[in-house]
């Protein structure tokens, strides 16, 4: 099943038919609590459609097997199937090759990838790695783990109280010992959207590598790596549409190829002995063992459905509700936004005076509002603002404008049981 698109006027985007959009996603038709599901918590996980749901019942019911290796029917459907999703991803993203795109099991797997590889050869006693502070913990652990393996320090670019990052900080902070810099696209916990084009030009400037944080990024925005110019990207299935458990690092053919292997095992291998090991070529080398073979169909499946409404549609639709909620919010009493950037995308992080945000999502739950609550794993970005948590809202190609209504009623609603 393709995704619902209208006839494009030339010139003009066609707004995306969300009534329609919405019916190709079984999960958002059902009641909580005997209410109609409002789903806003697409920041932590997507819903998905029917598509992708029956490209992985396709997999296991017709063509299960194993990848790459058979030479049976069913190993050759499956393998064409799930390499298919590469070409896909390739083509999503705009790579130069199928070479760069790794699969792996979401953004946090990229990005361990990268430290543990590249990292591990680049970084020494001494080196910095470069972050900022809105990153969510899959940026920052993975580089403490490296900086504390190899005695080298971890730096943060700072940011302003809009949760913009300071650029004159980013500036100054890359210095002759930065060996990596490791930045998110799109702030998880804030919405920030990165200036990325030029941070990675300025990086690179200094002859320092990149790698971006993609996982709230790419459902979005257009991505375009080789316009971005970064060295890695690492992007995550589920936040995307597609299935759990698959994600893609993107990076450079030529970065990859200097790199050491991340795991070994099955498949990575091009011939053993007990003497050497020959290493797979590109991109099998980073890919041990039997991989998420359901998931990258289904991750194929989605990028199909992306790619049908197009990325343009679907950022206009979600830039439209973000003002229009970001109004609606500003507007209620005793409410903060968290996260007020001038480039935003889809999240609306929030406070109410006096209330527990755990508290505030308790009781949207039992009006059937799903959104999250808590640090959204980036507790430096809690501490930075001097509060433990946050209500996050987080929008999605099939929310609606009466959605973000209910989502104000349900806080209206949280006020009252506490006044
Ligand atoms: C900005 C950002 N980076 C990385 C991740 C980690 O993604 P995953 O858990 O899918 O690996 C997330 C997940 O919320 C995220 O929001």
């Amino acid at each position: 099943m393709r995704a619902a698109t209208e006839s494009a006027t030339p010139g003009k985007t066609t707004p995306l038919n969300v009534q329609k959009i919405r019916q190709d996603f079984p999960a958002l038709n059902q009641l909580v609590h005997g209410k109609p599901l409002v789903y806003l918590d697409n920041a932590a996980t997507t819903q998905k459609p029917k598509s992708v749901i029956d490209a992985v019942m396709a997999f296991y019911t017709k063509d299960c097997s194993n990848v790459h290796r058979g030479v049976h029917l069913l190993s050759e459907r499956a393998t064409k199937t799930y390499e298919d999703t590469r070409t896909k991803v390739k083509r999503f993203i705009n790579a130069a090759d199928e070479k760069e795109i790794v699969f792996v099991r979401g953004a946090t797997e990229g990005i361990n990838l990268v430290a543990q590889t590249y990292g591990r050869v680049h970084v020494g006693p001494g080196d910095e790695v470069l972050i900022s502070a809105l990153e969510h913990h899959s940026n920052i652990v993975p580089w403490q783990i490296l900086c504390e393996e190899k005695g080298a320090s971890l730096r943060v670019a700072p940011i302003n109280l809009q949760g913009e990052i300071l650029m004159d900080e980013y500036a100054r902070l890359l210095g002759p010992r930065t060996r990596i810099v490791a930045l998110a696209h799109v702030s998880n916990a804030l919405g920030t959207v990165n200036p990325i084009e030029t941070m990675i030009r300025m990086a690179h400037s200094r002859g320092i590598p990149v790698v971006v944080d993609g996982a709230q990024a790419i459902q979005h925005m257009k991505v375009d790596v080789r316009r971005l110019d970064c060295d890695f990207y690492a992007i995550s299935g589920h936040k995307m549409y597609g299935p759990t458990g698959i994600g893609v690092l993107y990076g450079k053919e030529r970065m990859l190829e200097s790199m050491p292997p991340y795991q070994g095992g099955g498949d990575m291998i091009g011939s053993v002995t007990f003497e050497k090991t020959i290493y797979n070529k590109l991109p099998y080398k980073f890919e041990a063992g039997t991989p998420n073979i359901a998931g990258g169909i289904g991750l194929g499946a989605a990028i199909e459905y992306l790619e049908a409404l197009g990325l343009d549609r679907i950022a206009e639709h979600e830039r439209d509700l973000l003002s229009y909620g970001t109004d609606a919010l500003q507007d209620l009493p005793g409410v903060r936004i968290i996260g007020t950037a001038r480039e935003k995308a889809s999240v609306l992080s929030f406070v109410i005076e006096g209330i527990h945000p755990h508290d505030v999502g308790t009781i949207l739950d039992q009006e059937g509002i799903a959104i999250r609550t808590g640090h959204h794993c980036a507790q430096p970005v809690m501490d930075f603002f001097g509060i433990p948590a946050t209500a996050r809202a987080s929008l999605g190609m099939y929310n609606t404008r009466e959605e973000i209504d209910a989502l104000v009623a349900g806080i209206r609603k949280v006020a009252e049981v506490f006044n």
